[in-house]
C-alpha cells in the first residue's frame, strides 16, 4: 500500500512510502480510493496540522510524518461491518493514501460514521462517509467544489445573518480561490444589494479574479490602501499578515469586522502580529449550521449548502478546468505546487487511483 508522507514541521517535504496494507479486523472495512482532490484547502491541513488536529485523523506510526487528508471517493473492497457491503463507494475524508481503513456505523440519512476510537473526539463532519454513485464527473466535481463552496455559502449566509455588521463593502482575501471566489459568487446573486464586493488577490491571478465578473471591484495585495474608507467587513482566506495589517490600518474604525477563515499564503501566516481596530475573528462553519439547525429545523441548511454548491458548479467550465492526473506520484507532484503558490486557479487538481 502506498502512501504520500509529508513531514508535519517542513509541509513542503514529501515522500511517497510502500508499507504493509493495515488488517481489516471484526468491524472494520477496508475502502480502496479511486480518487481525489487537491486544493491549497490540503495544504492547509498540513499548515493547521498541530493547531486544529488535522494530522490527528490518520496516524502513520511514523515519528514526525503526517498524512494530509484530502475529500475523495472511495470503493469498499473489504467488508467485516455487517452495516457495509463490499463495492459501495463512499464520499468523505480519506487520506492521500491508497487505501484506508474504517470502521462503519450507520450514521443516518443512508450514510455511515467512521467511529474508529481515534476519531471520536475530532469534528463529525469529518467522520461521515456518504455512498455515491458510481459517475466519475460527478465524483470530481463533488470533490472539487463540495467542501470548498459549502464554505462559501455558510459564509455568505453568515453575513446575511448578520445583516454585514453593519458595513457595505465586504473585502475577499484570496478571491481567486475557490472559497473565495464561491463567497464573491454567492453574494452577487442578489437582484438588488446594498453593498460592493471587492476582491483581494496576487498580481498574478488578478485578471482569473477580474474575469469571474463577480467582484465590483479587483485590487491586488500592494493596492490595499486604495480601498474606499467605508464600513467595512474582511473575510480572509489568504491568512497572509502584512496584508491583513494593512487591511486593518487602511480602514481603521471602518472595518466592522475581520474574519479568518483560511491561510492559503500559509508561509506569509503571522497569527501574532500587531493588528489596528478588530481582534479577527474565526469563521467556524459547523457553528453557523448549528445556528440554522435552530433557526429552521434540522436539514434545511444542508439542503440550501447542496443546492448552492452545484448552482455554481452549473457553470464552473466557465472558471474551472477540471485536471486529472493518474497515480501518488502526480498527487506528490501537485501537492508540491500548491504548497508552493505556483497552481493556477483555473485548474481543478484531481488524482485517480
Ligand atoms: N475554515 C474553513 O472552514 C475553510 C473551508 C474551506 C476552505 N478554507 C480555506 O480557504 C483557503 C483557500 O482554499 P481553496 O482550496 O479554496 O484554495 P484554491 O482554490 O486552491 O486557491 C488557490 C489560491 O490560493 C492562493 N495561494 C495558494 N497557495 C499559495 C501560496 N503558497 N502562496 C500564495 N498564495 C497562495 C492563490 O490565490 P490569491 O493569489 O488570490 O491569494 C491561489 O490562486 C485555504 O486556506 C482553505 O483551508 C477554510
Amino acid at each position: 500500500m502506498q502512501r504520500i508522507l509529508v513531514n508535519q514541521r517542513e509541509i513542503a517535504q514529501t515522500r511517497i512510502e510502500t508499507v504493509p496494507p493495515a488488517a481489516c479486523g471484526p468491524g472494520e472495512a477496508r475502502l480502496r480510493l479511486q480518487s481525489f482532490a487537491l486544493t491549497a484547502n490540503n495544504v492547509t491541513y498540513a499548515a493547521s496540522g498541530f493547531a486544529i488536529g488535522y494530522w490527528k485523523f490518520f496516524p502513520t506510526g511514523v515519528d514526525g510524518q503526517g498524512l494530509v487528508p484530502v475529500w475523495g471517493t472511495a470503493e469498499v473492497v473489504e467488508s467485516n461491518a455487517d452495516a457495509l457491503a463490499v463495492g459501495t463507494r463512499l464520499y468523505g475524508f480519506y487520506p492521500m493514501a491508497e487505501e484506508l481503513v474504517i470502521t462503519p456505523q450507520a450514521g443516518g440519512q443512508g450514510g455511515f460514521v467512521d467511529v474508529a476510537e481515534h476519531r471520536a473526539e475530532l469534528p463529525a463532519v469529518y467522520n461521515r462517509y456518504t455512498p455515491v454513485e458510481s459517475d466519475t464527473q460527478s465524483d470530481h466535481m463533488r470533490a472539487l467544489l463540495q467542501p470548498l463552496l459549502a464554505t462559501s455559502y455558510l459564509l455568505f449566509d453568515w453575513l446575511m445573518d448578520n445583516d454585514l455588521f453593519g458595513a457595505r463593502q465586504i473585502i475577499v482575501g484570496s478571491a481567486s480561490s475557490k472559497t473565495g471566489l464561491g463567497l464573491c459568487k454567492y453574494l452577487a446573486e442578489p437582484q438588488e444589494r446594498d453593498y460592493s464586493i471587492v476582491g483581494l488577490t496576487s498580481q498574478r491571478n488578478r485578471a482569473f479574479v477580474e474575469g469571474l465578473g463577480a467582484c465590483d471591484r479587483v485590487l491586488t495585495y500592494d493596492a490595499v490602501d486604495q480601498l474606499p474608507r467605508e464600513p467595512s467587513v474582511y473575510v480572509d482566506m489568504s491568512g497572509n499578515g502584512q496584508v491583513k495589517q494593512a487591511v486593518h490600518a487602511t480602514l481603521g474604525d471602518h472595518l466592522k469586522h475581520s474574519s479568518a477563515v483560511g491561510i492559503s499564503h500559509w508561509d506569509q501566516f503571522q497569527p501574532g502580529i500587531a493588528l489596528e481596530g478588530v481582534k479577527p475573528q474565526f469563521f467556524f462553519a459547523p457553528a453557523q449550521i448549528a445556528k440554522r439547525r435552530e433557526d429552521w429545523g434540522p436539514g434545511v441548511m444542508e439542503k440550501k449548502i447542496t443546492a448552492a454548491w452545484k448552482r455554481l458548479a452549473e457553470d464552473a467550465a466557465a472558471w474551472l478546468e477540471v485536471k486529472p492526473q493518474a497515480g501518488l506520484a502526480a498527487a506528490e507532484a501537485v501537492y508540491l505546487d500548491l504548497a508552493r503558490g505556483t497552481a493556477d486557479p483555473r485548474h481543478g487538481h484531481v488524482i485517480t487511483l
